[in-house]
C-alpha cells in the first residue's frame, strides 16, 4: 500500500507541476483529494489493514495531502500570477496614443454679429424682445403707417400667406406689438429674420436677418438718436468711426433718414469695402411716425420716440470681408471654421 501512496504522490506532483491553467488545476484537486480521489480511495481502504499498519498509512495519506495541498496553493499563485501577466501585457493602454480630436463648431458669423449688437445695447439698458416672422400684414403693414397702395405691399416684395399674413418683411412690426404691450418708457432690440421676394444674387437673398431697435419715452429727440447710433457704431465698428445722416423716406418715422459710418476698413479715404466711397450705409432710421404711436395706444401728445432698422448680413459682410451673401447661406463648414 505504501507503493501505491507513493505513486500516487510522484505521478500526482509530476502532474501538478505540468498543469498550465486554472481549470486543469481544479480537476487535479478533485482528481486526488476530491471525495472520491485517489488518495481519499486509499483512505477508504484501509479498513482492510492490520492495527499496526493503519496508523503509519494513515499518517502516510495525511502527509501526503498537505504535501499537494500546499503544492495546489502554490501552483494556483503562480498561475494567477501569469494570467495577470499575460493580461497586463494584452490589455495595457497606450498613454501616449493620440487620441480622437473633438471637432468644436463654431458660430454662425450671422449669430456672432447678433450677439456682439445685443451686448452692446443691453449694456446701454435695452432689453431684447421678439416676434413672429409669420406676421399679420396689419404688423407688417398698416400700423407702421404703410397704406395699402404702398410699393412694399406689392406681391412683388412681399411674401403672403393669405391676404392678411405675410412673412415678415422687416422686424419693424415688433415695434408695434411691444407699444401695444407696454407703457413708455420703452427701449428694445429686436434681431430676427426677415422675408422679402428677392432673388438670391451676391447681394440679396429671400431670408436675412435685421436687427430693430426702439425707444418711446417723454422728450425723445433726433440727437437722442444720433447719440446712440454714433456710440453704437463707436462699439461695434471701432474708436474712430464717424456717423453722418441723409434724409430719406419711410412711412413709419418722420423725419426720417439713412445713416452711413465712415468706412472702418479704410477710415474714409476710399477702398474695395466702401466702393471708393469712404462711406458705408448702415441703417434706416428716424423719429416713430405721431401715426404709429397713435395705433398702437401711445398718445404722441405726451411721448415721442426714435427707431432704427438695420441688416445683419450687411454688417457681418463688411466686417469679415465677405464679399458674397450667398456663402452665409449655403452653410459650408470650410467657409464657417474661418470665423
Ligand atoms: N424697416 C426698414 C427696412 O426694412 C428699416 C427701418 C427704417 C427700421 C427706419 C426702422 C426705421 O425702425 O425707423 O428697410
Amino acid at each position: 500500500m505504501e507503493e501505491e501512496i507513493k505513486k500516487i504522490k510522484d505521478i500526482s506532483i509530476s502532474e501538478i507541476k505540468n498543469c498550465s491553467s486554472k481549470k486543469e488545476l481544479e480537476e487535479l484537486k478533485v482528481k486526488y483529494l476530491g471525495k472520491k480521489g485517489e488518495l481519499t480511495l486509499v483512505l477508504r481502504g484501509m479498513g482492510k489493514l492490520s492495527p499496526e499498519e493503519r496508523p503509519v498509512i494513515g499518517s502516510l495519506v495525511n502527509k501526503v495531502r498537505d504535501e499537494l495541498n500546499n503544492l495546489f496553493v502554490n501552483k494556483e499563485k503562480e498561475l494567477n500570477k501569469e494570467e495577470l501577466q499575460k493580461r497586463l501585457k494584452t490589455e495595457n493602454i497606450d498613454v501616449t496614443e493620440p487620441s480622437k480630436k473633438i471637432v468644436l463648431g463654431s458660430l454662425h458669423p450671422i449669430t456672432q454679429i447678433i450677439k456682439e449688437v445685443e451686448e452692446i445695447f443691453l449694456g446701454m439698458g435695452y432689453e431684447i424682445a421678439d416676434g413672429p416672422e409669420v406676421e399679420k400684414a396689419i404688423y407688417n403693414f398698416d400700423k407702421l403707417n404703410t397704406p395699402p397702395d404702398h410699393p412694399a405691399r406689392d406681391i412683388q416684395d412681399t411674401f403672403y400667406v393669405n391676404d392678411d399674413i405675410v412673412l415678415r418683411s422687416q422686424t419693424s412690426p415688433v415695434q408695434a406689438r411691444v407699444m401695444e404691450e407696454k407703457k413708455p418708457p420703452i427701449k428694445i432690440i429686436c434681431p430676427g429674420a426677415v422675408y422679402r421676394s428677392d432673388s438670391v444674387d451676391a447681394t440679396h437673398s429671400p431670408v436675412f436677418h435685421q436687427i430693430e431697435g426702439l425707444v418711446v419715452d417723454k422728450n425723445i429727440s433726433m440727437t437722442d438718436l444720433k447719440g446712440t447710433l454714433e456710440m453704437f457704431a463707436k462699439k461695434c465698428l471701432g474708436e474712430n468711426t464717424k456717423i453722418r445722416f441723409r434724409p430719406h423716406h419711410f412711412p413709419f418715422t418722420e423725419p426720417s433718414a439713412e445713416a452711413d459710418v465712415s468706412c472702418f476698413v479704410c477710415g474714409g479715404k476710399g477702398c474695395k469695402v466702401c466702393k471708393g466711397e469712404g462711406w458705408i450705409e448702415l441703417l434706416g432710421c428716424g423719429m416713430v411716425h405721431p401715426n404709429v404711436l397713435k395705433n398702437c395706444g401711445i398718445d404722441p401728445d405726451v411721448y415721442s420716440g426714435f427707431a432704427f432698422g438695420f441688416g445683419v448680413e450687411r454688417i457681418a459682410m463688411a466686417k469679415f470681408g465677405i464679399e458674397d451673401m450667398r456663402l452665409l447661406f449655403e452653410n459650408d463648414v470650410r467657409f464657417l471654421k474661418q470665423f
